[in-house]
Parts: C-alpha cells; sequence; structure tokens
C-alpha cells in the first residue's frame, strides 16, 4: 500500500522528469564548498557556527540578511573565526549570482523558503533549506520539480532524519518490527519562546530593516510595530511571525514539523485521504492568528491514523517531562521515541541492529554535494513535501473548522474553499518560485 500511494503520489506531481545531469562544479575531496547563509538571525547563525567548524569541507563565502544589524554582526563573527570577511548581501537574488556560492543555507522565515530555494536551484546552487522547506503545499511540488529540473542537492531542515538511532529505529519499523503499522502520533507540548507576543500599531520599519525583501513572495502589507514589546523590531520580526498566517505555519509548522517528519517516516503511507483538526489560541491576549493548543487527525487510503498535537502552554508532565517526541503503534508492538519498542504486555523488544554511520547533518548535506547522489540525503525532496504537506493540510482543516476529504492522486480537497489554500492566492511580483 505504502509503495503504491508513493508511485501515484510521484507520478500526480510530475516529480518524474527527464534526467539532468548537475550542471556547475564537481567537487574532488578536498575541494572546499563556498557557501552562503540566507537569514540568520536564529537558526541561521547555528549554521554559521557549525559550518565554521568543519573548515576541511567548507567555506562560508558569502552571507545574506535583509536586517542590516544582523548582516554585520554575522560579517564580523565569521571575520573574527577565519580571519576573511565574507561578502554581505541584502538580496538573496544578487547572492545566488555569485560564482564563489556553490550552495546556499536558507534560515528565513517560512514563507521565503520556496522561492530562494526555487531561484537557488535555477542559478546553478545546491539548497540547505530550513523547515518547514515550503509556506504551502503547491510551493513543496515546485521544489521537488527545481531540484530534478537543475539536478541539484536539497536537504530539508529535519535533522532528526540524521539521528542514527531513528535512522535504525525507522527501518525496523518499515520492516515489520512491531507488525504493521496503524497509528502514528507526534506531540509538541514546547512553550519556550510561546507566549503572548503583544499587539500590532502601524508604524514606519527600522531603517536597518528591508521590508520588501522581507515581505519577499507577500504583497505589500503595513509593517506594524509592536505595542507591548517596543524592544522588537516590529510585530512579525524577529521569530513571531510563526504566529501569522502570511508568513508562518503555526506551531504544528514550526517545532511540529521535525515531529510530523518522524511520524510520516514511521506511518510511510504517503499523503491521507482525510484530516480533522481543531483547537484554538487559548489563555493569551495578543494579536497572533495561530493556535496554542491544536489537535489534529490523518486517515490514510488503507484505515490507518496518524495524529498530531500541539500544546503550547506547557503541560511538561507529560511524555515524563520530554517537549516532544513520537509513539509509533503496530499489531504486534509499539515504539516510543528515546524509549525504544515494547510488546503490548510492555515488556521491552531489545533490538540487535547495530547503529548505521553517525554523521550529522552536515556531512551529509556536503557528502551529497560531492556525490550527486539524492540516496545520499538523509531526507529527499518528496519525503520532505510529504511531511510538510501533512502540516499544511492539517493547518488547512483547522482554518476552516471542518473535516476535509483530500486526494493525495491530484493533491486537491474535496471542497473549494480548502482548495484555495494550496497556493498563497497571490505572489510578489518577480517572487513566486516556479520551478
Ligand atoms: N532545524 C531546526 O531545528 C530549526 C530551529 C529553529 C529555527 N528553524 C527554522 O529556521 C528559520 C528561521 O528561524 P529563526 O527563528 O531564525 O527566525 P528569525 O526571524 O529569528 O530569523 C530570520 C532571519 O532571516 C532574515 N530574513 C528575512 N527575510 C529574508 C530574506 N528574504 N532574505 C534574507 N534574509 C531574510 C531576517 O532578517 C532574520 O535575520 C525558520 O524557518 C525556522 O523554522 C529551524
Amino acid at each position: 500500500m505504502a509503495d503504491i500511494s508513493r508511485r501515484s503520489f510521484l507520478k500526480s506531481t510530475a516529480v518524474i522528469v527527464a534526467g539532468t545531469l548537475a550542471s556547475g562544479k564537481v567537487f574532488g575531496a578536498n575541494d572546499r564548498i563556498g557557501i552562503c547563509v540566507i537569514g540568520f538571525n536564529g537558526q541561521g547563525s547555528s549554521h554559521i557556527k557549525d559550518i565554521l567548524e568543519k573548515p576541511d569541507q567548507a567555506e562560508i563565502v558569502a552571507l545574506c540578511d535583509v536586517d542590516q544589524r544582523v548582516l554585520k554582526r554575522g560579517v564580523g563573527f565569521v571575520k573574527s573565526k577565519t580571519g576573511k570577511e565574507p561578502k554581505a548581501y541584502e538580496d538573496f537574488r544578487e547572492a545566488i549570482k555569485d560564482p564563489n556560492v556553490h550552495a546556499v543555507t536558507i534560515a528565513t522565515p517560512n514563507h521565503s523558503h520556496a522561492v530562494i530555494t526555487v531561484f537557488a536551484c535555477k542559478a546553478g546552487k545546491d539548497v540547505y533549506v530550513e523547515k518547514p522547506m515550503s509556506h504551502n503545499i503547491w510551493e513543496g511540488t515546485q521544489i521537488i520539480d527545481a531540484a530534478k529540473k537543475y539536478g541539484r542537492i536539497v536537504q530539508h531542515g529535519t535533522q532528526s532524519r540524521s539521528d542514527s538511532v531513528l535512522i535504525r529505529d525507522m527501518q525496523l519499523i518499515k520492516n515489520g518490527f512491531i507488525g504493521k503499522v496503524v497509528h502514528s502520533r507526534g506531540y509538541v507540548y514546547k512553550n519556550g519562546n510561546r507566549h503572548a507576543i503583544g499587539h500590532g500599531a502601524p508604524g514606519n520599519p527600522p531603517e536597518y530593516l528591508n521590508w520588501t525583501l522581507w515581505q519577499c513572495t507577500s504583497p505589500d502589507r503595513p509593517f506594524l510595530k509592536n505595542k507591548d514589546f517596543p524592544d522588537k523590531p516590529g510585530l512579525y520580526v524577529h521569530y513571531d511571525w510563526h504566529w501569522f498566517w502570511e508568513y508562518g505555519n503555526g506551531e504544528i509548522g514550526n517545532q511540529g514539523v521535525h515531529e510530523m517528519d518522524i511520524a510520516c517516516w514511521a506511518h510511510n503511507r504517503g499523503l491521507p485521504v482525510q484530516v480533522y483538526s481543531t483547537g484554538g489560541r487559548y489563555g493569551w491576549d495578543d494579536d497572533a492568528e495561530t493556535p496554542n493548543t491544536q489537535v489534529t487527525t490523518f486517515t490514510y487510503e488503507d484505515g490507518s491514523i496518524l495524529s498530531f498535537e500541539v500544546r503550547n502552554l506547557g503541560s511538561f508532565q507529560e511524555a515524563e517531562g520530554g517537549d516532544c517526541g513520537n509513539s509509533v503503534f503496530g499489531t504486534d508492538g509499539y515504539y516510543v521515541r528515546r524509549k525504544g519498542f515494547f510488546d503490548y504486555k510492555n515488556k521491552p523488544i531489545p533490538v540487535n541492529d547495530p547503529l548505521p554511520e553517525n554523521l550529522d547533518k552536515w556531512d551529509r548535506f556536503f557528502r551529497a554535494i560531492r556525490s550527486r547522489k539524492e540516496e545520499d540525503l538523509p531526507v529527499t525532496p518528496l519525503e520532505a513535501h510529504i511531511s510538510c504537506s501533512h502540516c499544511h493540510i492539517g493547518n488547512i482543516a483547522y482554518r476552516l473548522k471542518r473535516s476535509l476529504e483530500f486526494d493525495p492522486v491530484n493533491l486537491k480537497f474535496k471542497d473549494d474553499e480548502a482548495n484555495k489554500l494550496i497556493k498563497r492566492p497571490a505572489y510578489r511580483e518577480g517572487f513566486e518560485p516556479i520551478a
């Protein structure tokens, strides 16, 4: 069943385009890969630090951010570590033209991931794109197509895919270690950084921020200052954009996409045929739109289910103090992430299989860039698209407040209003991510 839905899904998204050979530079074992990190107020600064720790493999040759303060800080940081000043760009469209840049890493807000990825592929650059790689379902199909069409390596920022324990355990599940998987479950109880974010008030963007480029794919909207947190650059900038549908995907598409990706990896049924999602933004008074409490269920063609819970109020006594996780229930036993496999008498099932090689996400990305083989990636663009689409499909059901039927072959809902949310209704001119 899993293979059938995967095949029809492949067909449906027309990702089987004529195989194009990788263009551009072929790397020898000793060549360093030139990197431009795009967007680095938060996660992108980890990209910079991580990559600087692998000087034998890669070099940061350029940095790009639409916030001049962030840009200056990043350039200074790289120079202090390497003695060399990376090229500074405000506009990603210029950065991807730089011949010294072989690959980009993207840690901008979600609504700009797909356009930067697709444009970078077109410019002959390989891409590490933070999760979720798409802001809507349609964008994911464009990324898959762009990677194929331009022969580029595109790695999704769900780093759990590089975790050797998970790689082994997911293979065991696929091989039937707990029988047939009937229910995959993901949960996020995080509350760090999650709180009432304040209220907006009209105002001018700070002079250090290019608001037009920050909006990127999104048509012009007024800039909003933050009345309650005046030290923040604005209501959306930085980080709090996660909680507005125009730019973010709520918690299910923030931390949640990590656990959703693991849930889909274990469940391995492609896309669902039905979804229901409900919840709200409880207990907080602010202007944000996305729920802080959300329960979503997906049903697949074979009747199996995937359920996902988001709770940002900090219920840490659940999951024994953990703030996110996964459980997978098969016909013969179950799996709990970080605990292992159990039978239904709750007796642990010992695992004797060895762990696969221990390579982090960057080792895997650089290896794939050198080999040009998609199979060297820890997660393919198609697998990433399936996981991200679950977040998008769940959010569409949440926003419409009704159960929806989905056609996983034609990537359409049986609901006209829901279909309007498959793609952004309007893209800023020149920023549409068409492969
Ligand atoms: N893999 C992980 O564990 C992980 C962890 C945290 C965040 N993330 C992801 O990283 C991304 C960034 O998150 P964050 O918390 O750092 O957000 P943030 O808002 O703090 O930082 C985003 C940065 O991108 C810059 N930016 C915005 N638009 C840009 C554009 N068009 N071109 C260039 N720069 C632009 C902003 O100025 C800012 O410096 C998100 O997609 C998030 O989901 C992943």
